[in-house]
């Protein structure tokens, strides 16, 4: 992370938690005087304990210097919202980002009390990942400045953020925010405002599939992991990642996308991941998920079958790239912001509507045709803009 001249401008972060703290810190590294509220004073002490370790390591790396660090600290003021009259902190502030607990009527209140000490241009954002900012703007006066600027964890790492504008956002406040949250050494993508935004979203099946082949029985989790990795390049194999995700997060992510989606098979959650949730199998967080992270325990080994592990990674990479296809046809994002933010948001190793090109969008929908006629399912239906690459014969983009 660079450090930054000074800016005049005031950035406000609603919500000390992983998400806020990051933000705040992310804004300050860039120069702005930052107020960071919370509505629990151990939440803000942890956070200052939390930004002061992260920027202890980016100065052990030589990435800024130790003086540089006390000034970006310096620049973040931690206010209790419980003992404060919020209004005079938040006075001067071009941007306010939320990032509070994800409840609905809890942001929507909140919205409405920001609106209130505010000056008239400063921009309300949203952290949400998973509730429409259309809801969340329909509390306020003046919607057409609320917007969805959503970061990925960690913050201060992930460079992709996706800006999300509502029903009733005007164009200015998305250019404003494009260009406040680029200056942070972010990648932003435009989305639109429908669920789970672009990668929580076009990621579903990379969880969905791999799930889905075994429960089938076709190969174990190791396996799976192994062929996802070795074979399908990706930096991490699915069942790694959702322990590490937690699978009671990852989890909720797909229940909401799927509610949200009303109920389209295509994200039906999986029966195997709710017991795990129910069996408190978390993942790493708890020692024990789909691996086993206690002391002692020992990693499988996975069955190295370089046939096995092809048929995984066509299967699940066909879905994945079926999935940016539908949302390259519902116009979710541009086709470079749709590769983009997989990319930078998920470390995937290449775009999904590039690698489905590079594959041959014909070769995909055979795939996907194949797995259609032997399940006789709608979660395998090809999306139209794959069909219509493969008659007019040219590429997914
Ligand atoms: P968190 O639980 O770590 O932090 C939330 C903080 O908000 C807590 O410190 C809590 O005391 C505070 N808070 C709750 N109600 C408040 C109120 N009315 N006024 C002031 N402060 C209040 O949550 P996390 O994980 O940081 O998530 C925050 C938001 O970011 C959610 O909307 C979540 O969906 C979203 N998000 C989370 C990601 C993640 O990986 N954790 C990734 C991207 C978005």
């Amino acid at each position: 992370m660079e450090q930054e001249k000074p800016s005049t401008q005031v950035v406000s972060v609603i919500g000390s938690g992983t998400m806020g703290a990051g933000i705040a810190q992310v804004a300050a590294s860039f120069g702005h005087e930052v107020v960071l509220l919370d509505s629990n004073g151990e939440a803000l002490s942890r956070a200052r304990v939390g930004i002061n370790k992260s920027l202890r390591r980016i100065v052990e790396k030589g990435h800024i210097t130790e003086a540089a660090s006390c000034e970006i600290e310096r620049r973040i003021n931690f206010v209790d919202a419980s003992l404060f009259d919020a209004s005079s902190a938040f006075g001067s502030s071009v941007l306010v980002i939320e990032a509070i607990v994800e409840d609905l009527n809890i942001k929507q209140q909140t919205f409405k009390r920001i609106e209130s000490f505010v000056s008239p241009d400063c921009i309300l954002a949203s952290n949400t990942s998973s509730l429409s900012v259309a809801s969340i703007a329909s509390a306020c006066a003046r919607p057409e400045r609320v917007l969805g600027v959503h970061f990925f964890n960690p913050a201060q790492l992930m460079p992709l953020v996706e800006i999300i504008p509502g029903m009733a956002t005007e164009d200015r406040y998305v250019e404003r925010s494009r260009e406040l949250v680029s200056r942070w050494n972010k990648t932003v993508v435009l989305a639109k405002d429908t669920p789970g935004f672009v990668v929580n979203r076009l990621a579903r099946p990379f969880y969905g599939e791999s799930l889905r082949i075994l429960e089938e029985g076709i190969a174990d989790v190791a396996t799976i992991d192994w062929a996802m990795t070795e074979l399908g390049s990706f930096k991490m194999g699915p069942f790694t990642l959702m322990d590490m995700i937690g699978n009671d997060i990852n989890f909720r992510v797909t229940e909401i996308v799927f509610e949200a989606l009303f109920y389209d098979p295509r994200y039906r959650p999986s029966i195997t991941q709710k017991r795990m949730v129910e069996a408190n199998l978390l993942g790493r967080k708890v020692g024990r998920g789909f691996y086993d992270y206690r002391e002692g325990a020992q990693r499988p080994e996975p069955t190295r079958d370089a046939g096995l592990g092809k048929r995984i990674v066509d299967r699940v990479v066909a879905m994945l790239v079926n999935e940016a296809c539908e949302a390259r046809l519902l116009n979710i994002a541009t086709g470079e912001d749709l590769d983009l933010a997989m990319t930078k948001g998920v470390n995937y190793p290449r775009g999904l509507l590039a690698m489905g090109t590079e594959i041959g969008p014909a070769e995909v929908l055979k795939r996907l045709e194949d797995l259609q006629a032997e399940y006789g399912e709608d979660r395998y239906r090809a999306s139209p803009w794959l069909r219509r690459a493969v008659r007019e014969g040219r590429g997914l983009l």
